[in-house]
């Protein structure tokens, strides 16, 4: 039986989230590859709304299994306060499993976080500051904490003290902070090891031995396609692989189970953080976006930059995820614009461009060549097939369909589970 791969086409906030919570209904697991609490998923249900940052989008479907797979860094503070909140809210997050060789975002790696951007300047990132980078690249290092070894008092103390010894150079003798001691983040990462320990399983074995009893996984992404650290706009990316390729490493299961591949795409686009961004918008235009999308970050309640729908992400999205579908989202926050202009190109150095270019100095001269389709004005958000569109937003959806290079199974027409016009079924 399937496995499914969801993963965010843009730069992020594509409302990955109400997709994942809208198939969780059909699926028996929901598995998080890659990131951590970094990412801020919205879903709505009925008149409720939750905001998830580490835990799967699943956690809210109780036929559901939600997963946190070996490629995720796992802050256990964040996640406690999570699944407490969610508890409070009388939703059961007792089935959840989390892979033993999953990451520990320490409290040093949050430090190191903050203090490198501060460092950085007008050179930053623009990170989320919750240690996100850091933690992976101790992991890289071979300096990282498992969430297994919390069951090693012997070898967590190695570890810390091996991972602060190089720290705490950095810390006190360039960023001008205190020494971080060993005993302390040993103590308070042993504080966790009761309460985290009946979630802890081999995520692998469980999922692998799933897909062979037929049942029905699906992966979500955090982050999207162009903050992936490999295809991404580097250096202003995240620290791991969201796109289709990380689902395979972040969770132990082999390409050949995957079959289908679901690119969530908004309508226009969004980015939080520094970095190139081709079609953003500096005018009224924008703030429009800005405020009938309600874009702003779910995890640090930054304002989104916005800008017009770019085709040549889209495609880039489709090629290097192997896209078999889009969820197309947000169409309904276009609607009351007579003339909605859509990127089919770049122009670069006075070239038409019509895929990304690999060159991170070209895509910083990249400017948008747009095409203006016409734009509706009535309400789309009681929309229940592709039929109750306007015939203007129907064709919007064909036009960005034709240019993005695989077909729109799905739109959503505001942020409610039940305001989706399903067009092919994903399961
Ligand atoms: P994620 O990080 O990809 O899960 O996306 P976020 O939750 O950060 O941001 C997406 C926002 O758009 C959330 O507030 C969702 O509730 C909302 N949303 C999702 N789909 C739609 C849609 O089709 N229409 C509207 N108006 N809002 C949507
Ligand atoms: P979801 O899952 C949008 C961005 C940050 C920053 C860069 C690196 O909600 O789509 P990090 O803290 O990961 O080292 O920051 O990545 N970023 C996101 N932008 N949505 C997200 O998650 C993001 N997660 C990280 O703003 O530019
Ligand atoms: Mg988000």
């Amino acid at each position: 039986m399937p496995a499914l791969v969801l993963l965010g086409a843009q730069w992020g906030d594509e409302g990955k989230g109400k997709a994942t919570d809208l198939l969780g209904g059909s699926v028996d697991y929901v598995v998080r590859y890659q990131g951590g609490n970094n990412a801020g998923h919205t879903v709505v249900v009925g008149d409720q709304k939750y905001a998830l940052h580490l835990l799967p989008s699943g956690i809210l479907t109780p036929e559901c299994t939600p997963v946190i797979g070996n490629g995720v860094v796992v802050d256990p503070a964040v996640l406690f306060s999570e699944l407490n909140g969610l508890n409070e809210r009388g939703v059961d997050t007792s089935k959840l499993l989390i892979s033993g060789n999953a990451h520990i975002i320490t409290p040093y790696n949050v430090t190191v976080d903050k203090v490198t951007e501060r460092f950085l300047g007008k050179r930053k990132i623009g990170t989320t500051g919750r240690g996100i980078g850091p933690t992976y690249a101790d992991k890289i290092n071979r300096v990282g904490i498992r969430i297994q070894d919390l069951y090693d008092e012997s070898i967590l103390t190695q570890k810390v003290e091996a991972a602060l010894e190089v720290k705490n150079q950095l810390l006190t003798k360039l960023y001008n902070r205190r020494a971080i001691e060993a005993g302390q983040v040993v103590e308070e990462l042993l504080g966790y090891a009761d309460r985290l320990e009946p979630y802890v399983a081999d995520t692998v074995l469980v999922l692998n031995q799933a897909l062979e009893q037929d049942k029905v996984v699906l992966f979500e992404g955090g982050q999207g396609t162009l903050l992936d650290i490999d295809h991404g706009t580097y250096p202003f990316v995240t620290s791991s692989n969201p796109t289709a390729g990380g689902a395979c490493t972040g969770a132990g299961v082999g390409p050949t189970k995957i079959s289908r591949v679901i690119g969530i795409l908004k309508a226009y686009t969004t980015r939080v953080g520094s970095g190139p961004f081709p079609t953003e918008l500096f005018d009224a235009d924008g703030d429009a976006l800005r405020r009938i999308g309600g874009e702003r970050g779910v995890t640090t309640g930054r304002d989104r930059r916005c800008g017009w729908f770019d085709a040549v992400i889209a495609r880039y999205a489709t090629r290097v995820n192997g896209l078999t579908d889009f969820f197309l989202t947000k169409l309904d926050v276009l609607t009351g614009w007579e003339q909605i202009p859509v990127c089919v190109a770049y122009e670069i150095d006075g070239k038409r461009v019509e895929e990304l270019p690999y060159s991170q100095t070209d895509f910083h001269h990249a400017k948008p060549v747009y095409e203006t389709l016409p734009g509706w004005s009535e309400d789309i958000t009681k929309a229940k097939t592709f039929g109750d569109l306007p015939k203007n937003a129907q064709a919007y959806v064909k036009a960005l369909e034709e240019m993005s290079g695989a077909p729109i199974s799905a739109i959503g027409v505001g942020p409610g589970r039940d305001e989706t016009i399903e067009i092919n079924s994903f399961i």
